[in-house]
C-alpha cells in the first residue's frame, strides 16, 4: 500500500507492535493449541490474562441477575443507562472502585472518588497521563525489564521518549538510586527533558512487588528532580505471597510536596480478569491533571452498562473479599505448579510474589550470552516446542536469556503439557527431534521468513 496516503503518525513504526512479543501472538493465532482438535498447536504463554477465577464471578452473576439485565430492584433501567454519557462517570461506580482500591491496599489509604478519572483500560489511562504530563520530545524514565506494550502506549501517539533505567539480576532487578541517576544523566546527554519516572508495581514482567526502600528512593528522586511519578498498579490484587504489596499511595503518606506529582493507574483487566470489559482509572492528587485527563477520557469512556454492572459487583463487599482471597490462593497454587515444573526441567525463576507470570532464567541454555542467541532459542521454543513465551529483549532487559512465561490463562492440563514439552526439549540437549511434539512443517517457511524479516528490521 502507498504509505504516503497515511499520516506520518499512522505510517511510522514507533508503535512497537513488530516486537517479538506481538509476533509470538500472531504465530499462536495461526496455530492455537487445543487438546482435542490441535494437540500439536502452540500454547499461548505470552498473554498475561487471569482465567483462574471466572467461576466465582459467574456464580455471582447467576445469583444477581438484575445488574446484567438492565434492572435495579427488579425495575428496568435500560433508558437511564442508554442515555447516561457524562464523562465524569457513574458516581456509584467511582465510589465502589475507590473503595475497592482502598481494600486492595489494606485500607491504609483512602481514595477520593472525585480524584478518579475513568478510562477504557489501563492502556488509555497510561497514555492519557503521558499526554497530560509531557510534550513530544520529552522523556519518562522506565525501569527495565518493562511491559512491551509501553512502547506503543506511552510513545507512539504522544511522541514522548522512554529512557530505560537499567536494572539487573545482581540485585533481583531492583531499582537503585544509582540506576535512576544514570538514566537521568543519559537522557540529559541526549538533550531530553525528563518529566517523570514510570513504574509498574507489581512489576510486569518480573512478578515482584516494589519494596518500601525502592518506593522511598523513587519519591526522593522525583522530589529532587522536580518531576512526576506514575505507578501502574494494574496487578495490585494479584499479590499472592509475602512481602505484601505497598502502593505508592501508602509510601507517600507524610511526605510533603508529593501528592500533586504522583499518579496511579488501576484497571480491572488483571485482578478481576476482565480485559474485555475495558475498565480502568487514573488516580491523581493533582486537580489540574484530573481536570485535563477527564476531558481526554472522552476518547475512551467505559460504557454505562459496564459501569452499572460493576458498581453493583464491587459494592458487594462480601463478594469482593471472598473473590480476592480465593483468586490469590489460586494464583499462588498455579505459580507454584509452574515453578516446580520448570525446576524439574532444570530451569529456575526470579523469586516472585505477584502477577500472572514468572520471569524465567534460561541463560544456561544460550550458546553464548547474546541477544542473537536469545532470539534463536526463542524461535526454537515457539517453533519446535510449541510454546509462545516472551523473550526478555522484548521487555528491554539488558541481560540475554530471560523469558516471561504466563501461567493463569490456561487450564492446569495445558500447563502440564507445556511443561512436559519443555522438559523433553531440554532433556534432549535441545535436539529438535525429541521435543515430544510433531512440528508443523508447512507453516514453517512462512514463519522463518517473517521472523527473519523482523530480524533485519530490528537490526536497522
Ligand atoms: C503493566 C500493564 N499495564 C497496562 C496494561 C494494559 O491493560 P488494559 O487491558 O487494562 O488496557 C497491561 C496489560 O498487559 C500491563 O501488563
Amino acid at each position: 500500500m502507498n504509505k504516503n496516503l497515511l499520516s506520518r503518525k499512522a505510517a511510522c513504526n514507533s508503535h512497537g507492535q513488530d516486537s517479538s512479543y506481538f509476533l509470538g501472538w500472531q504465530e499462536y493465532e495461526q496455530n492455537p493449541y487445543d487438546p482435542i482438535s490441535n494437540p500439536d498447536g502452540i500454547i499461548q504463554m505470552g498473554l498475561a490474562e487471569n482465567q483462574l477465577s471466572f467461576d466465582l464471578i459467574e456464580s455471582w452473576l447467576e445469583s444477581h441477575p438484575d445488574p446484567a439485565g438492565f434492572k435495579r430492584d427488579g425495575a428496568h433501567i435500560f433508558r437511564e443507562l442508554a442515555l447516561f454519557q457524562d464523562y465524569h462517570g457513574l458516581p456509584a461506580f467511582k465510589k465502589a472502585l475507590a473503595n475497592y482500591m482502598g481494600y486492595l491496599r489494606g485500607n491504609k489509604v483512602r481514595f477520593e472518588p472525585n480524584n478518579l478519572v475513568l478510562t477504557a483500560g489501563a492502556t488509555p489511562a497510561n497514555e492519557t497521563l503521558i499526554f497530560c504530563l509531557a510534550d513530544p520530545g520529552e522523556a519518562f524514565l522506565l525501569p527495565t525489564p518493562y511491559y512491551p506494550g509501553f512502547d506503543r502506549d506511552l510513545k507512539w501517539r504522544t511522541g514522548v521518549e522512554i529512557v530505560p533505567i537499567h536494572c539487573s539480576s545482581s540485585n533481583g532487578f531492583q531499582i537503585t538510586k544509582t540506576a535512576l541517576e544514570e538514566a537521568y544523566q543519559r537522557a540529559k546527554k541526549c538533550n531530553l527533558r525528563v518529566k517523570g519516572v514510570f513504574i509498574t508495581n507489581p512489576s510486569n514482567p518480573l512478578g515482584t512487588t516494589t519494596t518500601r526502600p525502592e518506593l522511598d528512593t523513587l519519591i526522593d528522586f522525583v522530589l529532587a528532580k522536580d518531576i512526576h511519578l506514575i505507578s501502574d498498579e494494574i496487578y495490585s490484587g494479584t499479590t499472592f505471597d509475602s512481602p505484601g504489596f505497598i502502593s505508592v499511595a501508602e509510601a507517600m503518606i507524610g511526605r510533603d510536596n508529593v501528592s500533586h506529582r504522583v499518579h496511579i493507574v488501576y484497571s480491572l483487566s488483571k485482578d478481576l480478569g476482565l480485559p474485555g470489559f475495558r475498565v480502568a482509572a487514573i488516580y491523581s492528587g493533582n486537580d489540574d491533571v484530573v481536570a485535563a485527563a477527564t476531558k481526554m477520557s472522552s476518547f475512551g469512556l467505559i460504557s454505562s452498562q459496564t459501569q452499572y454492572l460493576l458498581s453493583v459487583l464491587l459494592s458487594d463487599k462480601d463478594f469482593t473479599i471472598k473473590y480476592t482471597e480465593e483468586n490469590k490462593k489460586r494464583l499462588k497454587e498455579r505459580h507454584g505448579q509452574l515453578v516446580d515444573g520448570l525446576r524439574d526441567a532444570g530451569v529456575s525463576c526470579l523469586k516472585s510474589n505477584a502477577g500472572l507470570y514468572c520471569w524465567v532464567d534460561m541463560r544456561h541454555l544460550l550458546k553464548s550470552k547474546t541477544f542473537e542467541e536469545e532470539m534463536k532459542l526463542w524461535k526454537r521454543i515457539v517453533r519446535e516446542v510449541g510454546l509462545n513465551i516472551s523473550p526478555g529483549s522484548s521487555c528491554h532487559c539488558i541481560e540475554p536469556g530471560w523469558f516471561r512465561v504466563c501461567f493463569a490463562n490456561m487450564s492446569i492440563d495445558t500447563l502440564d503439557v507445556a511443561l512436559r514439552r519443555l522438559k523433553t526439549f531440554i532433556d534432549s540437549g535441545l535436539s529438535s527431534h525429541d521435543s515430544g511434539r510433531r512440528v508443523r512443517r508447512p507453516s514453517l517457511a512462512k514463519w522463518v521468513l517473517r521472523l527473519s524479516s523482523w530480524d533485519r528490521k530490528s537490526e536497522r
